[in-house]
């Protein structure tokens, strides 16, 4: 009997709605595909907690968490209590470096039911994926601040790139475009004007896409990349870039394909020397916290990234395809769709649509 251990961690705001309807949908795949889910339930890693306690996590937190399968993330950040970047540096960007989850995975895709905001575009012309650099480049601790206060105040922070921190991100978006049809890698830069980290980010492409003769691989400057988004998305296939790049780019593309709020994300240490996290794109969404009208379907479909990743393939497809039965449905739809369901409207439907699938 296939058992897996499962972090669940919900965090803030809409993260605590949308994490039930996720394991809604992990419990309705592990009773149809017949293995079991054992869910230990953790409130740290939330700006509650930190009400109570002063710091995001407790010390011990690895220990408390054991060596779980795999974390299983709602979202975090609660700005009128505790300002985001000691929430974020608090909790998710730890888990993200403390268990060398490098790879940031965002699948970027137009589903039939889902109002398109860009004109003319039909489900199959937006389908590619983001491949977002996760431990190191513009999100930095190397800096500081000199003669705060005064008229002469300076204020840096570095871009880390490292030879090997570039390369393993660059083979695993060669790797999986190599899996693709259309066999196609995008890279996101910016040589022209960030004269010495991108044009290194460049050369590195060209090193590592020897490696690859059956991919073709082209680049954008991230200005007119972020254009493309919205004018051709369909020429996109796998798109890798930084981590700021990155994080920009996977909220640009699921906007373009109609709502951040079905976007998920895997952070993935594929070596599986650490359990990766699985977590929506968005983000706590305080304006719309506590009125069970968050979309969950990118928890949902989180929760399909993380059962790929750990070998159940049968179960990820129909939660999948349980995820697209739904969006079908106009009743079934939350607000940001343009409908009037709530959370948990929709997260029941999508687990009923897994049970008889
Ligand atoms: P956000 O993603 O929380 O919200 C942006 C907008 O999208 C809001 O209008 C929100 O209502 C809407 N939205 C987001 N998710 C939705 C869903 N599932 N259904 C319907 N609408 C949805 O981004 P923000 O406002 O920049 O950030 C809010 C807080 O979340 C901040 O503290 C920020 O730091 C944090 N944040 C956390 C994560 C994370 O935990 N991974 C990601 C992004 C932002
Ligand atoms: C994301 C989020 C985080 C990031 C924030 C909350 C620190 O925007 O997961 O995309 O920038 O990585
Ligand atoms: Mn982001």
């Amino acid at each position: 009997n296939r058992t897996y251990d499962i972090a669940v961690i919900p965090g803030d705001g809409i993260g605590k709605e949308v994490m039930p309807e996720g394991v809604r949908a992990l419990e309705a795949a592990a009773s149809r595909f017949g293995f079991s889910v054992r869910q230990q339930w953790h409130d740290f890693a939330s700006c509650d907690y930190y009400a109570r306690h002063g710091t995001m996590m407790p010390e011990d937190w690895k220990q408390r968490l054991g060596r779980p399968s795999a974390l299983f993330f709602g979202a975090v950040g609660w700005p009128d209590t505790v300002p985001d970047h000691v929430s974020l540096w608090g909790s998710l960007l730890q888990f993200r470096r403390e268990y060398d989850q490098y790879v940031n995975l965002r699948p970027v895709r137009l589903m039939e039911g889902v109002p398109c905001p860009l004109a003319g575009r039909k489900p199959g012309d937006i389908d590619f994926w983001v491949v977002r650099e996760n431990t190191e480049g513009e999100y930095s601790s190397v800096g500081g601040r000199m003669f705060p206060g005064t008229a002469r105040e300076i204020v840096l922070q570095e871009t880390v790139m490292t030879r090997h921190g570039v390369d393993r991100i660059l083979r695993f978006a060669f790797d999986l475009a190599s899996k693709r049809p259309r066999k196609l890698l995008t890279s996101a830069t910016k040589s022209n004007g960030i004269a010495i980290t991108m044009p290194y980010w460049d050369e590195r492409v060209e090193a590592i896409s020897a490696e690859y003769p059956d991919v073709s691989h082209n680049k954008f400057h991230i200005d007119i990349l972020t254009a493309n988004f919205v004018l051709k998305p369909q020429i996109f296939d796998v798109v890798v870039g930084s981590n700021l790049f990155g994080d920009i780019l996977s909220d640009l593309g699921p906007a373009c394909a109609g709502t951040i709020g079905i976007a998920p994300s895997g952070n993935i240490n594929p070596e599986g020397d650490h359990p990766s996290l699985f977590e929506p794109v968005h983000g706590s969404a305080p304006d719309i916290a506590g009125q069970n009208v968050a979309n969950p379907i990118g928890q949902v479909w989180s929760a399909a990234m993380m059962l790929d990743h750990l070998g159940e393939a049968d179960a990820a497809a129909a939660i999948m395809s349980a995820i697209e039965t739904v969006l079908k449905e106009p009743g079934l739809r939350t607000r940001d769709l343009g409908g009037r369901a709530s959370t948990t409207d929709c997260g029941k439907a999508i687990a009923d649509a897994i049970r008889t699938a």
